[in-house]
């Protein structure tokens, strides 16, 4: 099935793994990041060697994530970028959800629920660390109230982007087709005609 001929490539190996490595720091941020948050999910820390590697090593996978995440604003922004079909699909998402997706605007290589989602992660992201590095400041020598808000907003934004994160599995999962997109590069024709009419015409020249 994946090796069909006829595939579309959505995404190349460099890609996949940028995606990858973004996705596996995010969750080591999350159970770590948690584990700091609340006493009942301490025992978390054991996953990373107990609290005080945990504390060490939270902030350094932090980084990681940040650069890569880069990378992938870099490769994908251009693609996101918010134009008036989106806007349109984004008024008709409802019906969508409810399965009828007859009506709704030709798409391009992502739709208005992608695109929404891609800028509140780079929101979500930019929160992050500036307020992680803020935190991180053993070196920095901040007023303790800087400290305070930035662990505030550091908890929100954490907040934020788990959710929009379970909203971005969800919708990956429920889209049936899409996450061999991303582990093995290549979606069938039917798939990329259903929900991208716009990329599958110009990836392939058929106008129909
Ligand atoms: C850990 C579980 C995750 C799964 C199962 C997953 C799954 C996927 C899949 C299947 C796609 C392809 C969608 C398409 O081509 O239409 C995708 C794209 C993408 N993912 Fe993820 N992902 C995960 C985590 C993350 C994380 C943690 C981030 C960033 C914080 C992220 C950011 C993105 C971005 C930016 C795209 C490209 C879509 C766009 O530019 O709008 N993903 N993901």
């Amino acid at each position: 099935m994946i090796r069909n001929p006829r595939d579309l490539q959505r995404y190349t190996a460099g890609e996949r793994a940028n995606h990858w490595i973004v996705g596996i720091c995010f969750i080591l941020l999350a159970l770590s990041g948690l584990a700091f948050f609340h006493p009942a999910f301490f025992p978390l820390t054991m996953l990373f060697g107990g609290g005080t590697w945990t504390r060490i090593l939270h902030p350094y996978i932090g980084v990681v994530m940040a650069v890569f995440f880069l990378l992938m604003v870099v490769r994908f922004a251009a693609l996101n970028l918010i134009e008036s079909r989106d806007i349109e699909w984004l008024r008709n998402v409802n019906k969508m959800v409810d399965g009828n997706d007859h009506d709704m605007p030709e798409q391009g290589k992502y739709n208005g629920g992608q695109k929404v989602l891609f800028w509140g992660l780079v929101l979500g992201m930019v929160l992050l660390l500036a307020s992680g590095v803020l935190m991180w400041r053993a070196w920095l020598n901040l007023p303790v109230d800087v400290v305070r808000i930035a662990s505030v907003v550091h908890a929100a934004a954490a907040v934020w982007m788990i959710g929009l994160i379970i909203l971005h599995v969800y919708a990956a999962i429920w889209t049936r087709g899409t996450i061999r997109a991303m582990m093995y590069g290549t979606v069938t024709r039917a798939w990329a005609k259903q929900h991208h009419r716009g990329w599958y015409r110009k990836m392939t020249g058929d106008n129909n």
